[in-house]
């Protein structure tokens, strides 16, 4: 993986808990994103990845800590209010609307940027078809712009997810287990494709795929029982004494 410049410092957490009742699903965590990065978080089962992530998005409300996203504090700020101003997160399944094009998919997620004023706006609606056209092609899915979304099969589907989380401009996208369900071959694809968006938009995902994330993170952040463990460029985390024992101690648990 090429050695680049970290680029400046888009999103910061400081000190984020959340307890459910009595038990803490992620304690104290400081975390910082920077622009350009493909950031990793791992971590055995129940390590907080998703919960962590939720909060970044805004599902759920952290009981401790504060996020700031270029300077200025979060705080409850709802999450279509963040995806509004570029903290996205990949659609779910179901908001991929059957019978609707992949094109008309994308192009929906494309106006949905401009809010409900810009849509009564009279703007040259071929711009967002051109762009939604765009993004097909850059997540691989440029020949199947006229298929119907509920015919892909599960890998295309989870590309054109990505589009769609793209098509409303986020300066950071959030993707939990982007590789869950794929196969081999799907998980390359998706792979370049993840590298390709990091050029124009930066990455957080929950990923459980530890060669997946050699692959194609350039910066991982390890927990464990809702702590953070371990940071730094892939070498560094999966390198770590104590990463190795966690892993090690998860993979004995599942086997
Ligand atoms: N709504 C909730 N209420 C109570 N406990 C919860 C809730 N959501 C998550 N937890 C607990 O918090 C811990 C962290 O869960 P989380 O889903 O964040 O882990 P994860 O690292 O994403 O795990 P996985 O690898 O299995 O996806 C787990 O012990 C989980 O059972
Ligand atoms: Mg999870």
């Amino acid at each position: 993986m090429a050695v680049t410049e970290p680029g400046p410092v888009l999103l910061t957490a400081r000190g984020i808990t959340v307890a459910f009742g009595r038990f803490l699903a992620v304690a104290a965590v400081d975390f910082e994103v920077r622009e350009g990065e493909l950031h990793a978080l791992v971590g055995p089962n129940g390590a907080g990845k998703s919960t962590f992530l939720n909060v970044l998005g805004g599902q759920i409300l952290q009981t401790a800590g504060e996020i700031e996203f270029l300077g200025r504090p979060l705080g409850r700020t709802t999450p279509h209010r963040r995806a509004r101003i570029g903290i996205g997160r990949s659609f779910q399944l179901t908001s991929v609307i059957a019978g609707f094009s992949c094109l008309e998919n994308v192009v929906l997620a494309v106006e949905a940027r401009h809010g409900m004023l810009g849509m009564l706006r009279a703007r040259p609606r071929g711009e967002d078809a051109q762009r939604a056209r765009e993004l097909l092609d850059l997540v691989g899915l440029g020949s199947r712009a006229e298929v119907p979304a509920d015919e892909l099969g599960h890998g295309q589907q989870k590309q054109l997810e990505v589009a769609m989380a793209l098509g409303r401009g986020p300066r950071i996208l959030l993707l939990d287990e982007p590789t869950s369900g794929l196969t081999e071959h799907e998980r390359q694809s998706l792979g370049g494709l993840l590298q390709r968006v990091a050029g124009r938009s930066t990455i957080v995902m929950a990923e459980h795929d530890v060669e997946f994330v050699r692959r194609v993170a350039t910066r991982v952040t390890a927990f464990n029982l809702g702590r953070k463990i371990a940071e730094g460029s892939p070498d560094q985390v999966f390198e770590d004494p104590t990463v190795k024992e966690v892993f090690l101690r998860g993979a004995a648990a599942v086997a």
